[in-house]
């Protein structure tokens, strides 16, 4: 596969910011384009990014030409082109930096797809090259909606980030189905609690009024829930984000939590302490690992070090995936190659900065990953990702 042209320019993210679209066309005449998404409450050990400006020059100058002169064999050798061209250590600062380096992966990807004339997904599934789990009974990745929002997300007074509906549908339509009736109810039941104003939404789509305490959402949810009959085709689970919560917010997490899984029966619990806290990650593990999922982003951020670290103190059985956290394809693919050995759940995910680009949709299904985290079914750069699913789910019983 060889590039005969590679180029990028700025386009605006979910939240006004710049970011970087790269688009490449193959001298075989396939044309792709992809975007990166950017996050906010980000982890330190993430893979660096630079500004878009000097990620779209560096893009253009020096990547391009050197990507021109390579017959590429597969995605990994493209991706290592990447790698090698970003450089980066203790001394020397990236030259594309992660938000650069995933927008070409992933358009490089889509051009892959194209010249086979494959869906998205198939590459991924390829490029994975692992068998699939088979899930019999039910249409995964499931559907993790951030509903309501808070922490660094709104304006609210919610320490904890987000509040995530979990749908089990036996097809993507019914699990889009389930969030969708959830979210126009739970919008209605705040509104009439809390007035008008309580139906606007934060970066992610969820609503994010005032709360009288941190569990009155999961409060109004299983109520709404049990209303709407979904029995056990919704869970209920939380991205603490615990790196951002206040200081001052931040004692007894451990029983607080403990009081939600008790009282909620939450399923899913992501970032529940700091972002170094491994031994505190460890014992919520080793009490509730039996039940729940104890999921790491900031903790383990996509790379695969810091994941075998967790692994080697029992911190997590969960893990989120999130491709530009560690920069290209071939390492996402890396990470869920690890949990899978590790024995974990994977949950690939957006950001709360995101583009309209649907590429994690295709990410999520072409490995099978148990989860998918795609923010509340509102917003266009959201809803991008449910109506992508959906597409697939054509593609897949048309195949
Ligand atoms: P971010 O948040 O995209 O702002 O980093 C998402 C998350 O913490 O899961
Ligand atoms: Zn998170």
């Amino acid at each position: 596969m060889k590039i005969r042209s590679l180029t990028a320019r700025p386009i605006l993210d979910s939240r006004g910011a710049w970011t970087i679209e790269t688009a490449i066309e193959l001298w075989n005449g396939a044309r792709a384009k992809a975007s990166a998404p950017q996050g906010k409450s980000t982890g330190k050990a993430e893979a660096p990014a630079i500004p878009a400006a000097a990620a779209i020059a560096n893009t253009n100058d020096l990547l391009s030409s050197h990507a021109a002169r390579v017959d590429f064999r597969d995605q990994a050798s493209f991706d290592a082109l990447l790698c090698e061209i970003n450089g980066g250590s203790a001394r020397a600062k990236v030259r594309l930096g992660s938000s650069a380096t995933l927008a070409a992966s992933v358009a490089f990807l889509r051009a892959t797809a194209q010249s086979r004339g494959v869906p998205l997904w198939r590459e991924v599934g390829a490029a994975y090259g692992e068998p699939l789990p088979s899930w019999a009974d039910a249409a995964k990745p499931w559907l993790f909606a951030n509903l309501v929002n808070g922490g660094l997300h709104a304006g609210n007074n919610l320490d904890f980030q987000e509040y995530l509906a979990i749908a089990k549908g036996r097809t993507f339509r019914e699990s889009t189905e389930i969030i969708a009736d959830l979210y126009r109810e739970l919008g209605n039941a705040l509104v009439r609690a809390k007035g008008k104003n309580a139906r606007n939404v934060g970066d992610e789509g969820g609503y994010a009024p005032d709360f009288s305490s941190a569990e009155e959402p999961f409060r109004i949810m299983a109520r709404l829930a049990k209303k709407l009959k979904l029995g056990n085709k919704v869970m209920f689970g939380m991205d603490a984000a615990a790196t951002d919560v206040p200081r001052g917010a931040r004692s007894r997490l451990g029983e607080r939590y403990a009081s939600f899984i008790r009282r909620y029966g939450l399923a899913y619990l992501e970032d529940p302490f700091g972002e170094e806290e491994f031994g505190k990650f460890a014992a919520l593990t080793e009490k509730f690992g039996g039940e729940i999922w104890i999921a790491g982003d900031d903790l383990t951020t996509t790379n695969t070090n810091r994941m075998a670290r967790a692994l080697k103190e029992g911190s997590v059985n969960a893990v989120i995936v999130k491709p530009n956290q560690i920069g290209t394809v071939t390492l996402a693919l890396d990470a869920v190659r690890a949990a899978r050995r590790y024995g974990w759940a994977v949950i690939a995910s957006h950001r709360s900065g995101e583009t309209d680009d649907d590429f994690i949709a295709d990410f999520a299904y072409g490995v099978r990953a148990d989860g998918l985290k795609l923010g509340a079914p509102a917003r266009g750069e959201r809803i991008a990702k449910y109506n992508r699913l959906l597409e697939i789910e054509a593609e897949a019983a048309a195949a």
